[in-house]
């Protein structure tokens, strides 16, 4: 059986950049469960959590999980930064997909994320704001098969090292 490839991670660690370019290698459809929601919805996250809520956010960023998981085909799956922070969500990945997190240093993490205006969790204080939320999810991107460092390389040779490592290990790939 094949399976979905999904990218899990802290914001800026360049889940979307680099999951494009598997899925172009791979010649398969990619997927950002962030531009899954909005499409939906129509609404941008920002404001999605600026009138609805973080809680209202997550109840529909799981749910876009859920139906992404169940796709046929194989999809390449970008998620958001906070996707990991449900046991039922961490579940249907691991079931559903071979998992990698892309990590990144902090310094490295503040340095992509300081002129950022589209992450509600950030606005304000970046630096402030990325070392409490880093602090508080230390360990939450533990669980996946892969980790890949994106501090220093390019996307390109980060997404060929994904591929390469994917087709090694999931002996079923055709
Ligand atoms: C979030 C990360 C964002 C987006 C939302 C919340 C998080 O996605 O889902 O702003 O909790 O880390 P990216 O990781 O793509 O920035």
């Amino acid at each position: 059986m094949q399976r979905h490839i999904v990218l899990i991670g802290f914001m800026g660690t360049g889940k979307s950049t680099v999951g494009k370019l598997i899925a172009e290698r791979l010649q398969w459809e990619t997927v950002d469960t962030d531009d899954y929601v909005e499409g939906r919805y129509g609404m941008r996250i920002a404001d999605m959590f600026r009138v609805r809520g973080e809680r209202y956010f997550r109840e529909r960023e799981h749910e876009a999980l859920m139906q992404l998981m169940q796709r046929e085909r194989p999809l390449v799956v970008t998620t958001g930064g906070g996707i990991v922070l449900r046991a039922d969500n961490v579940a249907q990945m691991t079931d559903n997909g071979w998992v990698v997190a892309l990590t990144a240093t902090r310094d490295v993490l503040v340095q992509r994320l300081k002129n950022d205006s589209t992450r509600p969790l950030l606005a304000g204080d970046v630096e402030a704001k990325v070392t409490a939320i880093w602090g508080e999810r230390r360990t939450a991107y533990d669980f996946a098969h892969l980790k890949v460092d994106t501090s220093h390389g390019s996307p390109e040779a980060i997404a060929a090292h994904i591929v390469t490592t994917f087709k090694a290990s999931c002996a079923d790939f055709k």
